[in-house]
């Protein structure tokens, strides 16, 4: 085959469409994510959601993120307390997720699980998979959240080494290793 025949074969790029809200969720629903349950403790009260958009940044200074809804009933109060715990859930804790995720109101949500004070106050679930406790070091404004930049100052993982995904809009134990 001819290189000019090979070119004409060559399709062209599809035409940029805006991106529903809705397909864009739909796609995100396709990304597993671990899932955490965020507390906060100081000068402007104690509260707590669950949290899935959250990732590493950088080791040095160990730093991670949290995407917080600016609209959440948690938002004044991580901006007055500056400080956050991210509290990474161990298989069998979705009860836990649906909890901190809006299902009872704030003031009930640390009625279930043990909890104690981390470094910087913010409370540290006893048995979490993994706790991050953090100094807020930067928000920054995006649409309808607030991606906050995290200090990581105290370390926490328990004995447990099976962890929960939300994936698919459910939750999954991830517990088994795939074969090399
Ligand atoms: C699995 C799961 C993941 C979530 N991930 C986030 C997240 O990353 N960021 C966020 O702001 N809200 C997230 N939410 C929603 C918050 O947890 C929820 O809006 C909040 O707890 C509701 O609190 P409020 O009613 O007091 O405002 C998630 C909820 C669930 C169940």
């Amino acid at each position: 085959m001819g290189a000019c025949q090979h070119r004409d074969i060559v399709p062209e790029p599809p035409t940029p469409m805006p991106v529903e809200r809705q397909a864009y969720r739909d796609a995100m629903a396709r990304l597993g994510a671990a899932v955490n349950v965020v507390t906060t403790d100081g000068p402007g009260g104690r509260h707590g959601f669950t949290a899935s958009a959250v990732c590493s940044v950088t080791d040095d200074p160990p730093t991670l993120l949290v995407c917080l809804n600016r609209g959440s009933s948690a938002s004044a109060i991580v901006h007055a307390n500056g400080v956050l715990c991210v509290n990474t859930l161990a298989a069998g804790q979705q009860e836990l997720s649906d909890r901190f995720g809006g299902r009872v109101p704030p003031s009930e949500r640390f009625q279930a699980g043990q909890w104690r004070p981390g470094v910087t106050g913010a409370p540290v679930l006893v048995g979490a998979l993994a706790s991050f406790d953090c100094r807020i070091s930067r928000f920054v404004e995006v649409g309808t959240h607030d991606v906050l930049f995290c200090e990581v100052v105290g370390l926490d993982e328990a004995g447990t080494r099976e962890g929960l995904m939300y994936f698919l809009r459910r939750y999954h134990a991830l517990k088994e290793t795939l074969p090399e």
